[in-house]
């Protein structure tokens, strides 16, 4: 895999962020990873318990979904480049218990520069968001998933955008609802197959 030094540089700058408050509960920063010169970046909502624990993109259950779901497309992990709106787990604390909350507007704000350097590091043909925040971030802040996943976006920066379903809404749904699972599912499956199709 070529190196990509610059790219190295902003991820090491970016472990010390404190530009905005997640820095104060998270364990550590958790920056893309992947081939840093991939045709296909993916780029998720922000990371849960054990992205902050291991300080890597998508290695909890929704992670798993994902490495399947690739595997499935014929695309190794290692060959596109994942990361997060925001780079730092936010967190919501109530009861004395701590779980997963959605980013805030000016968190996903301010981790705008480091999303930019990544994306314009990596230089990928195809951004696959993975999930609404992703979606309304990088795509169209009105944007709805179900009715405008899986459409391809050309973009002035030369760049096509693809929205998917989240890995942890098709977890979900898995014991929740098996019909909605499987259709799920085939739509995470079939708008990857779109990403690799517009990636060549
Ligand atoms: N969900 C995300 O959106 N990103 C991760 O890295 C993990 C879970």
């Amino acid at each position: 895999m070529l190196p990509n030094l610059e790219l190295d540089a902003v991820r090491e700058e970016a472990l010390y962020c404190q530009r905005c408050d997640l820095w104060q509960t998270r364990t550590q920063v958790v920056v893309g990873e992947g081939d840093p010169h991939s045709s296909i970046l993916l780029i998720g909502e922000g990371p849960g318990e054990n992205e902050d624990l291991t300080g890597r993109p998508f290695v909890g259950r929704a992670g798993a979904v994902l490495d399947k779901a690739l595997e499935e497309v014929g695309l190794e992990r290692e060959s596109v480049y994942i990361t997060n709106v925001v780079r730092c787990r936010p967190t919501l604390v109530q009861g004395g218990r701590i779980s997963n909350r959605a980013p805030k507007a000016g968190e996903i704000r301010a981790c705008e520069p480091w999303r930019w350097l990544e994306l314009n590091l990596v230089n990928p043909k195809v951004v696959v968001c993975v999930g609404a925040p992703a979606a309304k971030s990088l795509i169209d802040p009105k944007f709805k998933l179900t009715e405008q996943r899986g459409q391809l976006f050309p973009k002035e920066d030369g760049r096509t955008y693809i929205a998917t379903l989240h890995p942890a809404y098709v977890l979900r749904l898995m014991s929740a609802d098996r019909a909605a699972y499987n259709t799920a599912r085939g739509h995470f499956i079939a708008d990857l197959r779109s990403a690799i199709t517009a990636a060549r």
